[in-house]
């Protein structure tokens, strides 16, 4: 309980003190600083840890597949007890994956399918049940711009495009925490008992005036960590959990992890990604109220096109003699940033960093290869959502058993 506060202060501490460019929380991340957030740093200012080349080799071992290159170019860069969920991976008990999005009208944008993505990868390499939780909820208390019941719309139509992704509709479960809450409500008190409002202020920096439901909601997201609260999968099963997420959403994950130790389960455990920036640059963010700063999963091939050429901020020279003499500054440079993101092809992206960096390859030829493989990923991602009935998003959300729980022995 002291510990959660001391914690805080602490990251609040080293934050302001040693990162005063970064602000990061779940409802805010601005990096001021022009260039790539100082990730290590941040690391240490959460006290979460550095995902380590055993870790990936660990996975490699484990699960026989080729690791994702998330892992492998370190955009999952940090985690909580991984090695924890492995062990009980490896004694045969499993674990099960828990990751969400709060819904938006706003059409997604390729930044918001990493985790979605990265926990598809998880599902088939692990074969382990995979929850996700749509927070119209979180929404509605925070940005309240519409109805409630217009965000579970909203909910509804990102369900599309997770699903879209690829998961296996007998091994996912998808819901809106404003409908399913009833389910896990055990759970929800749980939580709320085991924290104070102090607590919450100083994690969330709440005050007085705002709603209740800002309030309440931390143990919303926090219940789905607790194997009981599916108990139409797991039943009276405790599994450990795992959740892919945004680096952005550690605090809820470090209030879980501190009332877990409370409840005397096993902590959940956490694996972060990095932010994939917006197209100006590293110091802005993909957003809808500049919609020259995203690539839309509803953007056309031309308008990619066009917003990566005018728009995607560019490491290279200035003239062409400069850009050849002193090569392109790749700390710095969107289009090169992006493709360790959406460009799977290792040799070729070590072949660009290297021809990019000194200056033999050109920006705009690094940005013809950024728009090949953007326009692949996003006209792809719509055929597929295309696809996606009414009735499929009814499946899912369905409460069911999933065939991968109970995990099969001797796997
Ligand atoms: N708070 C997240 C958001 O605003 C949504 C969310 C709910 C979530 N549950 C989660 C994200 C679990 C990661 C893991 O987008």
């Amino acid at each position: 309980m002291q510990q959660i506060e001391q914690d805080q202060q602490k990251e609040q501490e080293i934050t302001q003190n040693e990162m005063p460019d970064l602000i990061i929380n779940p409802y805010e991340v601005v990096n001021n600083s022009k260039k790539q957030i100082d990730y290590d740093k941040l690391i240490q200012s959460f006290g979460c840890q550095r995902i380590e080349q055993s870790h990936i080799e660990r996975i490699q071992t484990l699960t026989q597949k080729p690791v994702h290159h998330y892992l492998r170019r370190g955009i999952f860069f940090s985690h909580r007890d991984l090695n924890q969920v492995l062990d009980a991976y490896e004694a045969g008990k499993g674990f099960y994956l828990y990751t969400g999005r709060g819904p938006s009208g706003d059409s997604m944008h390729v930044g918001h399918l990493m985790p979605f993505i990265f926990t598809k990868y998880l599902q088939e390499a692990f074969d382990v049940p995979v929850v996700i939780e749509l927070s119209d909820d979180e929404k509605f208390f925070h940005k309240s711009e519409t109805t409630l019941e217009e965000y579970q719309r909203y909910g509804y139509e990102n369900a599309k495009d997770i699903i879209a992704c690829g998961f296996d509709v007998n091994k996912t479960f998808i819901f809106l925490s404003s409908k399913y809450a009833g389910h896990m409500y055990h759970n929800i008190c749980k939580f709320q008992h085991a924290i104070t409002y102090s607590q919450l202020r100083g994690i969330f920096g709440l005050n007085e005036s705002d709603n209740c439901g800002k309030v309440a909601y931390p143990a919303v997201q926090a219940a789905p960590s607790l194997s009981s609260s599916f108990k139409h999968i797991f039943g009276k099963d405790e599994v450990m959990c795992l959740v892919p997420q945004g680096i952005d959403q550690d605090p809820y994950f470090r209030m879980t992890r501190d009332v877990c130790y409370k409840l005397k389960v096993p902590k959940t455990g956490c694996i972060h990604s990095q932010f994939l920036p917006g197209l100006h640059g590293f110091g802005t963010k993909m957003g809808t109220t500049d919609p020259t700063s995203a690539i839309f999963l509803t953007d056309t091939p031309k308008q990619i096109e066009e917003k990566i050429k005018k728009h995607a901020m560019s490491g290279g020279g200035m003239t062409k003699k400069e850009h050849q003499e002193k090569g392109a500054d790749l700390t710095v440079d969107v289009p090169y940033h992006y493709l360790r993101f959406f460009l799977e092809d290792d040799a070729r992206l070590e072949e660009i960093r290297v021809q990019y960096g000194k200056g033999v390859m050109m920006t705009s030829e690094v940005k013809k290869e950024l728009i090949t493989v953007l326009t692949k990923i996003v006209t792809e991602h719509q055929q597929r959502r295309a696809l996606v009935t009414d009735e499929m998003v009814e499946k899912f959300m369905e409460l069911r058993p999933l065939s991968n729980y109970p995990p099969k022995k001797n796997n």
